[in-house]
């Protein structure tokens, strides 16, 4: 890795225990291929190259023979079943990683393939300020609120932000914070978990690249698989 400056050390935990129901298709999307490699390949592949020191991969029940497929080759992941939830997914995967030396961890979507090696590093360099760290966007579009199909209000979007993963924590501060929730079994996203245990929250700048492929038509209209043979992947 010339010319990256040392990150602290660090453990990841990818969740691929969903569904996919939005997607569509024979098997869940972090299964399906996308630019020539299963959705989940990437994510996995990114996190070791930048660094991870174990990734803990959390699987759909019955997923371990799709997920030994879609990662062959890979000797540095470990699988554990995931929950009903994402938030339940997650928490199965800490809870993993708590038998282990883990001070550091990056949480992020298998659905979030593509994933530049600065959002890592900028995170990585912030947690050292606070509990978590996560990359965040602008919104760009004014807001309305929404009664149905009548604007109720309007919002500042200068106060939002759009959040994605991965998601970077003081391992022990968002254990207990997951362990602590009392809200309902699905918090949005991780960080919330962790504020709502009084942990602090910086922001990054995240990347358009780190967008969710939701549904089938992300898979039909990032065509770069014409890049499958052609020596870019
Ligand atoms: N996820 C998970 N466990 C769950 C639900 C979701 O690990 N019980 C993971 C998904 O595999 C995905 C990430 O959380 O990588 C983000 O979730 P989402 O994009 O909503 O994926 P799915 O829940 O699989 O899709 P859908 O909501 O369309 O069914
Ligand atoms: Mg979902």
């Amino acid at each position: 890795m010339a010319g990256r400056a040392p990150l602290p050390r660090f453990s990841a935990i990818v969740v691929a225990a969903g569904k996919g129901l939005r997607a569509g298709g024979e098997l869940p999307k972090q299964f399906r291929v996308w630019r020539g490699k299963p959705l989940l390949r990437h994510s996995v592949e990114a996190l070791l190259e930048h660094g991870a020191e174990r990734v803990v991969v959390a699987i759909p029940q019955d997923g371990e023979s799709a997920t030994q497929e879609a990662l062959k080759g890979i000797e540095a992941f470990e699988m554990v079943v995931g929950g009903e939830t994402r938030q339940q997914s997650v928490r199965n995967a800490l809870e993993a990683l708590a038998q282990a030396d883990c001070d550091r961890v990056l949480i992020h979507d298998a659905a979030r393939p593509d994933l530049p090696y600065a959002v890592t590093s900028s995170l990585m360099l912030e947690l050292a300020k606070a509990d978590g760290a996560i990359p965040v966007l602008p919104v760009v579009d004014s807001i309305a609120v929404a009664d149905g199909n009548t604007m109720s209000g309007k919002a500042d979007r200068d106060v939002l932000r759009r959040v994605q993963t991965p998601q970077a924590f003081r391992f022990e501060a968002i254990l207990a914070a997951h362990r602590a929730w009392q809200g309902e079994s699905d918090a949005g996203d991780d960080a919330q978990v962790l504020m709502a245990n009084d942990g602090s929250v910086h922001l990054v700048l995240g990347d358009e690249r780190l967008k969710k492929i939701t549904f089938a038509e992300d898979f039909a209209n990032m065509v770069p698989d014409f890049r499958v043979g052609q020596g870019f992947d």
